[in-house]
């Protein structure tokens, strides 16, 4: 049977994600301005104002709703909330509930990101999340979060690619700079551990905010594609830096699935893309189809009962015909998996805005562009044409 289209499952999240430090600007007392500020650091360029969507984050919403898309997963910051260690800023948990309202009132439904990448510096000064307690700081910080998630989000990640923290902690130990390439260096074992412990304590503690949210974390998949006869060095590659992650989400509500492109692992490990490969502006080979992998891969780990959301998908291009083109391979095979039976229950691109990408705005994964000076939106094509099937409720297939 060919199909030109696949529908929406029931329920299904259609939006965009976005993360504070990368959007909203002046995050003043996280680990990351303290680092972009340090020379020592090597970061390309610090974020200053970013996007200014801790002022404008209406318009950004207002922007989203009108393109069609229904969802919209962005984080709270916890250096805003907590900015002095047990001191917890009401002024800023009101301002995330004002977010967290604005959404629905436009029609968006709100997930919810309690981590994303950024911690306060005093976390950072005390060790991270290898220190003494940092668990149950992370836990305390989580409870401080029920006026902002009590009621109204549906849907609440713990902690945004954990594997992606444990591979910076490893990076930071050996005296590493910069954000991991693809593929993934060696993660820091101890971090994984810690990492994994906090995500089941803000668990527990966002179950106990709200028996009815929905919580789970999402992994960074690396789409690692074995190389003939390298089966078993793949899966030893991936397992620390993946696996290990996956099954850590058994019991949760549902796993975000997050991929952007592949790696391949030969005899000796990753193997480069042919020189003459496309890249995107962040280096890594164009890949639509990794989400299909990640998604495949996601399940056969897990099991085929736990939900799946694809919480990141998308492309750095100044081409956005090339960002269409991404999205539409993307989405066909996202269409692919609703049809061989795989339990998708959304799909939210990265990125809503044009950001601050962890050391550079150089790299462009925005629907929307976002002018420095002004701060201007503008929706770009990719944007009309991928918020539209929100209209549909229809995945357009384009190999069928
Ligand atoms: C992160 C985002 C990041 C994106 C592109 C993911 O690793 O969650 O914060 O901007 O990928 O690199």
């Amino acid at each position: 049977m060919t199909h030109t289209s696949t529908s929406f499952p029931d329920g299904f999240l259609w939006g965009a994600s976005t993360a504070a430090h990368q959007i909203e600007g002046n995050n003043v007392n996280s680990d990351w301005w303290r680092k972009e500020h340090d020379p020592a650091a090597g970061i390309a360029e610090p974020s200053l104002d970013a996007c200014d969507s801790y002022h404008r984050w209406e318009q950004d919403m207002d922007l989203l709703a009108s393109l069609g898309f229904t969802d919209y997963r962005f984080s709270v910051e916890w250096a805003r909330i907590e900015p002095v260690r047990g001191t917890f800023s009401r002024a800023e948990i009101a301002h995330y509930r004002r977010m967290v309202e604005g959404a629905l009132a436009r029609g968006l439904r709100p997930m919810v990101t309690l981590h994303h990448f950024t911690v306060p510096q005093w976390f950072e000064d005390l060790g991270g999340w290898t220190a003494d307690g940092a668990t149950d700081l992370f836990a305390r910080y989580v409870e401080q979060c029920a006026p902002i998630i009590g009621e109204g989000v549906a849907h609440v990640c713990t902690i945004n690619e954990p594997n992606m923290i444990a591979v910076m902690a490893g990076l930071a130990k050996s005296g590493e700079k910069g954000f991991p390439p693809a593929g993934l260096p060696t993660p820091d074992e101890e971090t994984t551990h810690a990492i994994i412990a906090a995500h089941h304590a803000a668990m527990k503690a966002v179950r106990a905010i709200n028996p009815d949210i929905k919580a789970g974390w999402t992994i960074a998949n690396q789409v690692y594609q074995a190389l003939p006869g390298a089966d078993d060095v793949t899966v030893a590659y991936r397992h620390p830096r993946e696996d290990v992650f996956i099954e850590a989400a058994r019991g949760d509500d549902w796993i975000g699935v997050q991929s952007y492109t592949r790696t391949k692992i030969g005899a000796d490990g990753p193997v480069p893309a042919p020189e003459n490969a496309e890249r995107t502006l962040t280096q890594w080979e164009y890949y639509p189809r990794a989400v299909g992998h990640a998604l495949r891969h996601t399940a056969e780990i897990i099991g085929r009962d736990m939900p799946l959301i694809v919480t990141e998908n998308g492309i750095a291009t100044a081409d956005d015909n090339r960002r269409a083109d991404y999205y539409a391979g993307a989405l066909d095979e996202v269409a692919a998996g609703i049809e061989d039976g795989l339990n998708i229950q959304g799909y939210l691109a990265w990125s809503a805005l044009d950001n601050y990408e962890w050391g550079s705005f150089k790299p462009t994964f925005g629907l929307i562009a976002v002018d420095p000076e002004t701060f201007e939106r503008t929706a770009k094509p990719s944007a009309v044409w991928l918020g539209g099937l929100g209209r549909t409720r229809e995945l357009p297939r384009t190999s069928a």
